[in-house]
């Protein structure tokens, strides 16, 4: 199949700047597709009409000649994403009016919400998966009961109304049980009301147009919330998401077929961080981590929340390039390390006793001591660099050996996150 879509996919633990990269290879893209997740996602975009935070809305918004779709894999809710679109109206000028949603794309409602915090609340201490309490969990177990409602049901008051009376007592009962608010099929009705006013025209079968595009050979781009160490089958399972932030993912989420892929851009950040539960094999508690954490400025974009970060993991993410198929590499944020005198990469793990070269389960995870290899800093400015000569010798051979660990060519060094501030190689 001759075809030029190409998905982005984050390689870490997320916020490994994926909306950076797929801001970057959209400027010419017919079309962008976010194929999994939900407003959790916290995508920074930096271009000539300012510096955004998305959470739902893909990072091709910001083209006006490109559509940007909001796939059948995905969880919606329209009233953060009318904030998101009213924010670029107030910062950029104009509301986008570039992105649809797929029929099938399943809806949070407010109970979701409301339910993720609950049982986030409920989870002993050192159980808790640190949610972002956007109701993405609750809404995607809706998805896999079969009770959930689409955004398809907005467009069929008959069909919308019958679903809701099917459902209702059985979340009532749900949000009694946590003590929190229920609700009576008229408020849920005039929430919905509200959604198809405002967005009913924008929800689509997206299929025959991604089928076009594709036969012709358009580039259609899949943006990927999250990293791989969250993916709910292959990640630190249960602090993961509720969705598969990979590129087999992307194909299932955005309804492309698997041969129509042709290059996996995997977004991996020169050192690592994580927000929430779970294992966390290189994590810094010290002075060095309080200094990548500062430089990096690395605090969540939906949260607030300070992430935890550490050095490169070359074990994860090679697991991740190898399940994700990645064919090239984005390196970002490689000016964070400028001024670190020394920098480590993690080469394997000692796991009660043993040494592993490969990831092992979660279990196995939170035992890990890390093995790692020294490199010298290089210890100059990198954000002004466009080429890779202009790179300092030593800052190559970061660069390199971490190509050479993950056996995947590293086609973009990002130095910084304006839409310049990229290496091709
Ligand atoms: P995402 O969730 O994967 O899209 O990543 P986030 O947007 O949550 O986090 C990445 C952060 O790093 C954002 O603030 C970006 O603007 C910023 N960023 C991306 N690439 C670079 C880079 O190469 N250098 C620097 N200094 N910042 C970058
Ligand atoms: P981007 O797209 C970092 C984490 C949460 C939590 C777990 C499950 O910016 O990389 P959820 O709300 O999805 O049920 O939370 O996943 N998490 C993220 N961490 N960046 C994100 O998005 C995240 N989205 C969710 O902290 O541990
Ligand atoms: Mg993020």
């Amino acid at each position: 199949m001759n075809t030029n879509v190409n998905a982005v996919v984050g390689v870490q633990w997320g916020d490994e700047g994926k909306g950076r990269i797929v801001d970057y290879l959209a400027q010419d893209a017919e079309i962008v597709i976010r194929f999994q997740g939900g407003d959790n996602a916290g995508h920074t975009v930096v271009n000539e009409l300012g510096k955004f935070g998305l959470h739902i809305l893909p990072s091709g918004v910001f083209n006006k000649d490109t559509t940007n779709i909001v796939s059948a894999g995905t969880v919606v809710n329209f009233d953060t994403m009318d904030g998101e679109l009213e924010n670029i109206r107030k910062t950029a000028g104009y509301r986008p009016d570039n992105v649809y949603i797929d029929v099938r794309a399943h809806l949070i409602m407010p109970y979701h919400m409301a339910l993720d915090g609950a049982e986030e609340t409920k989870r002993a201490e050192g159980a808790k998966i640190g949610t972002t309490k956007r109701g993405v969990g609750p809404c995607y177990t809706d998805k896999a009961a079969r009770s959930g409602i689409r955004a398809g049901d907005l467009l069929d008051e008959e069909m919308l109304k019958s679903r809701l009376e099917a459902l209702l007592p059985k979340k009532n009962r749900e949000l009694e049980y946590y003590g929190l608010k229920t609700y009576t099929l008229e408020e849920l009705l005039e929430v919905t009301k509200r959604w198809k006013e405002k967005f009913g025209s924008h929800i689509i079968d997206s299929v025959p147009l991604v089928r076009k595009a594709l036969e012709e050979g358009k580039k259609i781009l899949l943006e990927g919330q999250l990293g791989i160490m969250r993916d709910n089958d292959w990640g630190i399972y249960p602090y993961t998401t509720s969705s598969n932030p990979t590129a087999a993912g992307a194909c299932n989420g955005a309804g492309i077929p698997p041969r129509a892929i042709n290059k996996v851009f995997g977004v991996v950040k020169a050192y690592s961080s994580s927000v929430g539960g779970g294992p966390f094999m290189t994590e810094l508690f010290d002075e060095t981590g309080d200094k990548l954490r500062s430089i990096g400025a690395e605090y969540g974009v939906t949260t607030g929340r300070p992430r935890r970060v550490g050095w490169f993991d070359a074990v994860a993410s090679d697991f991740s390039c190898y399940m994700n198929g990645v064919t090239d590499i984005a390196l970002t944020k490689l000016d964070i390390l400028d001024s670190f005198e020394k920098i480590k990469i993690c080469t394997g793990y000692i796991i009660d006793g043993k040494e592993y070269h490969y990831l092992p389960v979660t279990r196995l995870q939170e035992k890990a001591q890390p093995i790692y290899e020294e490199v010298d800093g290089w210890m100059e400015d990198t954000t002004k660099a466009r080429k890779w000569e202009d790179l300092p010798k030593k800052a190559q051979d970061y660069v390199l050996r971490i190509e050479e660990l993950l056996k995947t060519h590293i086609t973009y060094v990002s130095v910084g996150p304006e839409r310049d501030q990229l290496i091709v190689r």
